[in-house]
């Protein structure tokens, strides 16, 4: 396995240690050999103790891939540096035998993405099933800014690998509990039949981070809420969540009903894009119980910036399942909690029998799927108060994931994701098509916002976001689910 930005802050912290947990848990092949590769000039010896301070609970098995690392100390658009990766490639399939096997993980930034796969490509490193061998390439998000950006960067990266030897990483859809949206709906016999517009009013998404931007100002400003959050991740868990049930979890059965379920979410015009968003930037405020700066004053932030970190949309897909079901998703930073959930609000009983006063505590059915960080799915649904009056109110049925399964460790989305990428299982990935119906959806709502009346609305950190927000959801008789801190 190849890392390209072998130094960087993602490597450290989110693939090293993914690679040292399969190692443990004795899921990587003997010859297993690790490269890293970046600009910072480290000699192999310096590389190995970055990674062993990455991964200072690694297990033997992970100490002894470390102590045969190497490194290419390089610039990406230099020949010279894929030179001497090739080298090391070559001599670790004599002396390891990789046999010609080989993933490629870009975590560098996405302006080199291209560059680096036409580079491998052009050093014999991107062939495919060359005697049975294998040569992938994993690709980190953002894929693109826009719709044209995205299309160009697949059309250079196809002149070195052909689609299914890339595997382009959402690592939500490494989560545990994302996945379960599918066992839950197509194990289950009592779901899918009320899984439509005949009994659900609203479907919500929330992805709510409390951190700020950390020390990401720099590519956040470029970026935003509805690049960094919802073109990806919130795009991959509405389309697990509303899609058709596909006949297979092969990768491109799972991939097909995606698909087609972005392919339905409606292309809104400017004043539609306008009117059903409401974009959010935070300002000081109190974050447990701590003060914290407002996004102008973080670091690499414009003090003017317009950047969103917050973004609440209504949706429609237009397909005979969801017609006329909202959809409302809204992710921020700087939010009271982190959270991440979908919900399902069902209509009302068709004639409530019972008085409304004494079941002014009963609410509509609510299914939650809780992502993180409690995982697990809670029905509400209304029950009588004991007592003699017909006293209703609603009350919870719970499934936690910590008390069912406790003991298991759920294995972080990069460590699922990178084991399905070196085993060849894309089902996880975003294929070219997904990724270029997220931005047909999400691009109209950059173009609305560069126009005049695309306006930024701010909210205190430690708030739920922007009272517009509140607004949007209103106007359709809804409210969103706040959870307390506290609770
Ligand atoms: C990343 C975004 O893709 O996901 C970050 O770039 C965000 O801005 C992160 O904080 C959230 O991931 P998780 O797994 O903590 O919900």
């Amino acid at each position: 396995m190849v890392i390209f930005g072998a130094s960087g802050d993602l490597t450290a912290r989110k693939i090293l240690p993914a690679l040292a947990h399969l190692a443990e848990r004795g899921v990587l092949d003997q010859g297993f050999s690790l490269i890293g590769v970046a600009r910072t000039p480290w000699s192999d010896s310096e590389f190995r103790q970055q990674v062993a301070r990455a991964t200072p609970d690694g297990g033997d098995r992970w100490r002894a891939i470390v102590a045969e690392a190497r490194y290419v100390s390089g610039d990406y658009g230099e020949d010279r540096t894929y030179r001497r990766l090739a080298e090391l490639l070559e001599e670790s399939d004599e002396s390891r035998s990789t046999a010609g096997n080989r993933l490629f993980y870009l975590a560098t930034i996405p302006g080199l993405f291209g560059r680096i796969a036409g580079a491998l490509s052009d050093h014999g490193c991107a062939r495919s099933d060359v005697e049975g061998s294998f040569s992938r390439i994993v690709i980190e998000k953002p894929f693109g800014r826009d719709l044209a950006s995205a299309q160009e960067l697949d059309r250079e990266i196809h002149r070195a690998f052909n689609e299914d030897q890339i595997y382009r990483i959402d690592h939500y859809m490494g989560k545990e509990t994302v996945q379960n949206v599918l066992a839950l709906r197509f194990a289950n016999a009592i779901f899918e039949p009320v899984w439509n517009r005949q009994y659900i009013e609203e479907v919500q998404v929330t992805v709510a981070e409390n951190i700020g931007v950390e020390h990401r100002g720099g590519f956040y400003e470029h970026a935003g809420a509805l690049r960094d959050m919802i073109q990806n991740h919130v795009m991959q868990v509405l389309a697990l969540t509303l899609m058709e049930s596909p006949t297979s979890t092969d990768a491109d059965r799972v991939r097909d009903e995606k698909v087609k379920l972005l392919q339905a979410i409606a292309i809104p015009t400017p004043d539609e894009a306008v009117d059903r968003s409401v974009r959010g930037q935070y300002g000081p405020g109190v974050i447990d119980s701590q003060p914290v700066v407002g996004y102008r004053e973080e670091e690499d932030v414009a003090p003017d910036s317009q950047t969103e970190t917050f973004l609440a949309l209504r949706l429609k897909v237009e397909n005979w399942r969801w017609a006329g079901v909202p959809i409302f998703v809204r992710t921020g930073k700087r939010l009271p909690v982190r959270m991440t959930e979908v919900a399902l609000t069902f209509k009302p009983v068709p004639f409530l029998l019972f008085n409304e006063r004494t079941s002014r505590d009963l609410r509509q059915n609510v299914l939650v799927l809780r992502i993180q960080p409690e995982e697990g799915i809670s029905l509400e649904f209304g029950a009588k108060v004991p007592g003699e009056k017909f006293h209703l109110r609603s009350v919870e049925m719970d499934f936690s994931y910590a008390k069912e399964f406790a003991g298991s460790r759920a294995a972080g989305g990069y460590e699922r994701l990178i084991h399905d990428a070196m085993v060849g299982d894309a089902t996880l990935f975003i294929r070219s098509d997904e990724v270029e119906q997220a931005w047909r959806i999400v691009d109209p709502y950059l173009t609305a916002w560069s126009e005049p009346g695309g306006a930024l609305s701010f909210y205190p950190a430690g708030s739920w976001g922007p009272h517009m927000a509140d607004l949007l959801i209103e106007r359709s008789g809804g409210e969103w689910r706040n959870h307390d801190p506290a609770t």
